[in-house]
This record gives C-alpha cells, sequence and structure tokens, in this order.
C-alpha cells in the first residue's frame, strides 16, 4: 500500500500542508468547535461537541485513499486576525480533494473569523492546478446544499458550471438535517 507523502506548498497568502486522519485530529479539533455553529447547518460531521475522534473520523474523508488530496491551511501572516492574538501562522481550515469514480470532488470549510476574505477561492485555485498539473485530473465537482449562498457563490466564481440538483434522504445518517436535503452538483472540466 502505498505511504502517506507528506506535502506542503504556499500560495500567494497560505500555507496548505497536507492532512492525515491518524496524525491531524487533535490539531484541527479544537479550531472546529470554535467554529461548529458555522459548519453544522452545512456539513454532515459537523456537530456539536464533536471529539477528537470524531474529527479523525471526518479526516478520513479527505484522506484516507492515498489518492485524496487534503490540506491544512495557514495564514502566512502571523497576526491572528480573529480576535488580535499574535499566533504563529493560525491554522484557518481545510481544503481538498476526494478522489471519485470519474475525477475528483472538492472540499472545503474556513474558521468564521477568516471567511470573506477570499482565502478559499485562492486555496481551491492552487489545488486544482496542482491537480491538473502533477496528478493530470481532467475533472473536478463541487456538491453543495443549495441554500449555502457562499458555496454556490465560490462555485460560479471559481467557473464551474451547475449540471443540476439533487434531493437526499439523509435523516437516518445524519439526524441533524430535515428528512431530505436539496444539493447542487457543479462541474468544472479541463481538455
Ligand atoms: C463556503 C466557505 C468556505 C466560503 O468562504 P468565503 O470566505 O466566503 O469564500 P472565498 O474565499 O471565495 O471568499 C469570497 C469573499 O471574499 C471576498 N474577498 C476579499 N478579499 C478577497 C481576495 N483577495 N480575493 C478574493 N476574494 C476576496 C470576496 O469579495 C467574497 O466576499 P463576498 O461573498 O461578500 O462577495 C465558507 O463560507 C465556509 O466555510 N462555510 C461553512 C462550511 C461550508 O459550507 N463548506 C462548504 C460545504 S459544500
Amino acid at each position: 500500500m502505498k505511504e502517506f507523502e507528506k506535502l506542503e506548498f504556499e500560495s500567494e497568502r497560505l500555507i496548505l500542508k497536507r492532512v492525515h486522519h491518524t496524525l491531524h485530529g487533535e490539531e484541527l479539533n479544537p479550531v472546529i468547535l470554535d467554529t461548529i455553529d458555522t459548519l453544522e447547518p452545512w456539513l454532515y460531521w459537523a456537530k456539536r461537541g464533536i471529539t477528537v475522534e470524531e474529527t479523525s473520523l471526518y479526516l478520513r474523508r479527505v484522506s484516507e485513499k492515498p489518492e485524496d488530496y487534503g490540506f491544512r491551511l495557514y495564514l502566512k501572516s502571523q497576526t491572528d486576525c480573529h480576535n488580535n492574538n499574535t499566533v504563529d501562522h493560525p491554522l484557518i481550515g481545510i481544503c481538498g480533494i476526494i478522489k471519485q469514480q470519474d475525477g475528483y470532488e472538492l472540499s472545503y470549510w474556513l474558521h468564521k473569523g477568516y471567511t470573506g476574505k477570499g482565502y478559499i477561492s485562492e486555496a481551491v485555485k492552487f489545488i486544482m492546478d496542482f491537480a491538473v498539473d502533477t496528478l493530470k485530473v481532467k475533472r473536478f465537482t463541487i456538491i453543495t446544499q443549495v441554500f449555502n449562498k457562499p458555496s454556490v457563490k465560490l462555485a460560479k466564481k471559481l467557473g464551474f458550471e451547475s449540471t443540476g440538483f439533487e434531493f437526499w434522504d439523509v435523516s437516518s445518517r445524519w439526524p441533524q438535517f430535515a428528512d431530505e436535503i436539496q444539493v447542487a452538483v457543479f462541474l468544472k472540466e479541463f481538455t
């Protein structure tokens, strides 16, 4: 089996470090707990009181297969603009690509103190460039709840085309959601 390969990149304002479910649950858990109110409505794994073990379980989604590339996002700037503490390169979220049968699905979230600054757009663009250039990926999808305005806006801004809507019956698996959620599927292909 292929070993976990550590990867670290820098984009304009971010440091991207590859995430692994066996290594980084403890580091990410407090960041998730601190922004749980903004994640809970949209992400099935994000629930109040999420533990380190549950965080590691979620991280499996973006790191279980060697072909998955999830990244921890850190600010290059040293000031934590959320609460004006001086923190060395604060950890602000996760962005990654998950291998699917016919391409990769994007996955992302940010701590609420860092949204509205273009950080996820920057991370998604960087990771897609890496995937196209290095992994020769030609097809990306974004699946998001239709009422998740920032996520839908991001998909459109990055040039993804809507391919339609789906209704998912999720209540038995994800009890925090209503019986059905409506998701939009966005696609971007490279030739
Ligand atoms: C979805 C989510 C990651 C989007 O974050 P975001 O910060 O809004 O996304 P972007 O990085 O694209 O930033 C866009 C905003 O930054 C602003 N911005 C500021 N400086 C910028 C810069 N240098 N470059 C680009 N945009 C910039 C843009 O104007 C835009 O603001 P607007 O929406 O008010 O017009 C965030 O809302 C989130 O974490 N939500 C909860 C988790 C979630 O829903 N995940 C997705 C599940 S499918």
